[in-house]
């Protein structure tokens, strides 16, 4: 990000925050009066799996992955009550964005997070261990409130996840845009252009999307290496649907 006025980094509100009434607190920590930045754009979000898994790629294969997709999906803290299952979704921009907001964060792990930073939002979370089906600990899952993003490009990806253009004004976009001209369809893990029996439509003519959005589709059409995954553009045009599986 060249501009740093239009500085933009995500927080989510994650299910552990909802359910323990802390929204209000947590907004009122990242105030404009406390940090000096602004929200660009605001959603709430039943977060499917395909979106999890898609925000926590990096953690794919680690023994606390399933775990923390449960969490973010709010499967952990709202279990039987799938119309609790939401996080708050916020972007903040301004100067320093993605600094301020995380130095109020604090530590990932909320244990060291009341060691070192006592005040900070992640020194209310908890530390929850996870249990293989003989219930012998293999690891923890941290139950720490707020996600906020690591650095400019984690926060350039993460926005392009969880928002679509038309979620932030106009005179607040930080990236590219351009106009769908052609119909995508998503079945099985595969691109389509054309109507595909069981295939869900995720984008139409004349919807506007993230430039690198339609990129990554016309690299994937013309089978070359695209930058993103096709469920990472899936997941965000499809937020909110009420769909199966995905
Ligand atoms: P976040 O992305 O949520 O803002 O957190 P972060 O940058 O401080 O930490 P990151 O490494 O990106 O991890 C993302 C989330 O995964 C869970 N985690 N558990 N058990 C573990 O060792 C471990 N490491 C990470 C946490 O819930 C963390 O927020
Ligand atoms: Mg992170």
């Amino acid at each position: 990000m060249n501009n740093k006025k239009l500085e933009q980094t995500l927080v989510l509100i994650k299910p552990d925050a909802l359910k323990n009434s802390l929204t209000g607190y947590i907004l009122s920590q990242l105030s404009e009066f406390h940090t000096g930045l602004r929200f660009a754009a605001t959603k709430i979000v039943h977060v499917s799996k395909m979106l999890a898994g898609e925000h926590y790629a990096e953690h794919r294969g680690k023994v606390f992955f399933p775990s923390l997709l449960e969490y973010i999906m709010g499967d952990l803290h709202y279990p039987n009550e799938p119309e609790k299952h939401r996080v708050i979704a916020i972007v903040y921009q301004g100067a320093d964005a993605v600094k301020k907001i995380r130095d109020i964060v604090g530590p990932t792990n909320p244990h060291a997070a009341r060691d070192q930073k006592p005040g900070c939002i992640r020194a209310l979370g908890t530390v929850v261990p996870i249990k293989d089906a003989e219930g012998k600990v293999i690891g923890d899952r941290m139950d720490n409130l707020i996600h906020a993003s690591a650095n400019d490009s984690d926060a350039e990806r993460e926005i392009k996840l969880w928002f679509r253009p038309n979620d932030i004004p106009p005179f607040m976009h930080a990236y590219l845009t351009d106009v769908s001209r052609d119909y995508y369809f998503y079945k099985d893990g595969k691109l389509y252009t054309k109507d595909e029996p069981g295939g869900i439509c995720f984008l139409v003519p004349g919807d506007t999307v993230w430039k690198s959005d339609l990129e990554t589709l016309r690299a994937l059409q013309q089978g070359q290496a695209a930058s993103d995954t096709l469920e990472s553009v899936v997941a965000k045009y499809l937020i909110n649907e009420k769909r199966e599986n995905y």
